[in-house]
């Protein structure tokens, strides 16, 4: 059974008290042991944001961590940083990083398989650009990027992962998929995974959907069968609006 996913990423915004402010709103919201939520804040403020959540089932997320533990990677944090911050679930290769940072596949699949060693879970992201789309070079795209961030990873570990498809051109754009365009590429990532594993694991991981959700589309998108939840940016930074999504979330379990 696949346990729906809704992860926030907060990406560059709220500060320390920003950050607090919003976790105490999220935690008034009510659900069950059916879907699992996760915050990702900015680094400044996991501390904080771990200290503020509590008892709350809400986990904790990171939007990024580099590949190695220690040493003169001026402006980078490593896992072991992440982990005494109790951070278990880390945003891996997000279009923003990829696109704005320069992040290639080859560094996106070290820093998978450093965050699977550590036992947290890597949200890995991948997605085309829109003109990728209009060329019709999606399902390659996409098959690229999860052949090479996956390189040399077991089964096992691939089985541990969370996905995230998110074209580029629904991110942030208020432009998301629709429900049947995001569940097709979602079952064509599935059908990689099964190559990449024995078939039985295509089954059991989980893969998001990510672009411009919103309460409005959430329900639609979470209707689909491929879609195990999503990675959310802009309405995760409204406690009505994440809540909403949640809501659609709750409730479904899949496979
Ligand atoms: P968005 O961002 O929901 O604001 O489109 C999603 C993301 O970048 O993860």
């Amino acid at each position: 059974m696949r346990k729906p996913l809704i992860a926030g990423n907060w990406k560059m915004n709220n500060t320390c008290a920003q950050a607090v402010g919003l976790i105490e709103e999220l935690k008034k919201g009510h659900w069950g042991d059916e879907v699992e939520v996760a915050v990702c804040p900015p680094f400044t403020a996991l501390r904080d944001v771990k200290q503020a959540l509590g008892n709350s089932p809400i986990r904790l997320g990171a939007q990024n961590v580099y590949c190695e533990d220690a040493g003169a990677f001026t402006g980078e944090v490593s896992v072991p940083m992440l982990k005494e911050l109790g951070v278990e679930l880390v945003i891996l290769g997000h279009s923003e990083r990829r696109n704005v940072f320069g992040e290639t596949d080859g560094l996106v699949n070290k820093k998978a398989a450093k965050v699977l060693k550590s036992g947290m879970v890597p949200i890995l992201c991948v997605g085309e650009t829109l003109e990728e789309r209009e060329q019709d070079k999606t399902q390659d795209v996409v098959r690229r990027q999860i052949v090479q961030d996956l390189n040399g990873l077991t089964g096992e570990e691939i089985e541990k992962m969370v996905i995230a498809y998110e074209p580029i051109w629904a991110i942030g754009t208020g432009r998301s998929a629709t429900a049947a365009e995001a569940d097709r590429v979602i079952g064509y990532i599935r059908g990689i995974l099964e190559d990449l594993t024995d078939g039985r694991l295509a089954q059991t991981i989980r893969i998001l959907y990510g672009g411009s959700v919103k309460p409005g589309n959430a329900e639609a998108l979470f209707e689909m069968p491929h879609i195990d939840g999503a990675l959310v940016g802009g309405a995760s930074l409204k406690a009505n609006e994440f809540l909403g999504i949640i809501k659609y979330a709750a409730g479904k379990e899949i496979g």
